[in-house]
């Protein structure tokens, strides 16, 4: 019986092995936006995972969209060069992983501690920064608001996400993921809880969604035709009066109608009211609902936990890939289990090839790719 997790699946020109996506994890290990030893070891022992398709962690498109001291960044020569050099280490020996980057910008979420150190907002007179949205509300009522950004200054935020596409081109990844979750800056732009704006960009469905979408089509257009762009979203904000799941199949077809690839399908995030009904892949029906709405390809996540589970998603139709964090940060090599629980095949490198228990001998693909 042939695995539907373990089927290959096309974006643009990029085949992905299997169904399997690294999802994007901070690790606010990064010093002034460059990757550190942390990112060589961590990057390098999620490539060995050999999933599908590996998501390098929300990275900044400027210092300021940082979330916080510790958050990588891709916004100068030097956070460049810093990816660039650990990467090549990481990918040494995963060398048919491709490697996508989330690009992001984390708007009035910015300036605050690492979540070891609590995570609230940092004051400007504590050593802090300005952070920018699309209107002056704070996220927590005690704290400041943040800078209501102008036309001027969005524009500056657009061009910086290009510049960063330009930057993850010639660092030769895979693919780029945009952040419109969370309730990150271009989640706050969508969600009427953090936009009440009453220019062009505010009010209407259609203006909180033009920032975005604009955003979008100047990194579709900088990053090659050939190499697959997708993006995040909240599927619904879980707060009466927010983002719905309708609204994310009108946005998720004029994402598709600009050239998206994929809708990776999170929520929550932009208000501290949320409700959110936690349980095993309990976002999976929001992803459900996109596929079945819209054509564009869908990635599910949220507490996708086992073998059958994926396959079960991806089998069904429920979705087309299906990312895990912690599930992966627990068990790294929770693919090549998966493949033993599914009876399919995974690549590893041949320094592992006598890894595998007797009664999964098979799993292991002894091809001589992936390792060196
Ligand atoms: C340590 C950690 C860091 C995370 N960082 C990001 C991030 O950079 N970007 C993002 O979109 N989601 C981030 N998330 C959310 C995960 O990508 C994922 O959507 C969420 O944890 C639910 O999936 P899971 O149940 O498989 O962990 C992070 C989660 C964890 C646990």
């Amino acid at each position: 019986m042939s695995s539907a997790l373990f089927s290959p699946f096309a974006l643009r020109k990029l085949t992905l092995a299997n169904r399997i996506v690294v999802s994007p994890m901070c690790q606010y290990s990064a010093v002034d936006g460059c990757a550190s030893d942390w990112h060589t070891v961590h990057w390098g022992q999620l490539l060995q995972s050999n999933a599908g398709l590996f998501t390098i962690e929300a990275t900044a498109v400027s210092a300021t969209g940082r979330i916080t001291y510790g958050c990588l960044g891709l916004y100068d020569d030097a956070c460049e060069a810093a990816i660039r050099e650990r990467l090549a280490i990481a990918r040494a020996n995963a060398p048919s992983v491709p490697v996508a980057i989330q690009l992001a910008h984390a708007g009035r979420k910015g300036s605050s501690h690492v979540p070891w150190e609590g995570g609230q907002l940092i004051p400007l007179d504590h050593g802090g920064w300005s952070p920018v949205a699309p209107s002056p509300i704070a996220l927590v009522a005690n704290e400041a608001a943040p800078v209501a950004l102008d036309v001027a200054g969005m524009v500056e935020i657009k061009h910086q996400f290009v510049d960063a596409a330009w930057r993850a081109e010639r660092l030769g990844l895979d693919a780029i993921e945009l952040h419109l979750a969370h309730g990150y800056l271009l989640n706050q732009f969508l969600s009427p809880l953090a936009n009440h704006r009453t220019d062009f960009y505010g009010g209407s469905f259609d203006n909180r969604v033009r920032f975005p979408l604009e955003v979008f089509a100047a990194v579709r257009h900088a990053w090659p035709q050939h190499k697959p762009l997708g993006v995040r979203i909240s599927a619904t904000d879980w707060v009466e009066g927010g983002w719905t799941i309708d609204d994310s199949i009108v946005l998720a077809k004029r994402l598709h109608a600009a050239g998206c690839d994929w809708i990776d399908v999170s929520s929550g995030g932009i208000s501290p009211q949320q409700k959110i009904p936690l349980g095993p892949g309990y976002q999976v029906p929001l992803a459900r609902a996109l596929r079945a709405a819209t054509p564009m390809p869908t990635m599910a996540v949220g507490l996708i936990t086992g073998a059958a589970q994926a396959e079960d998603i991806v089998a069904s139709g429920d979705a087309d890939l299906v990312a895990l964090a912690r599930a992966m940060l627990w068990d790294p090599r929770w693919p090549w289990h998966a493949a033993a629980e599914l009876g399919a095949q995974i690549h590893a490198p041949r320094q592992y090839w006598r890894s595998a228990p007797r009664d999964a001998a098979s799993v292991i693909a002894h091809a001589k790719v992936g390792a060196r």
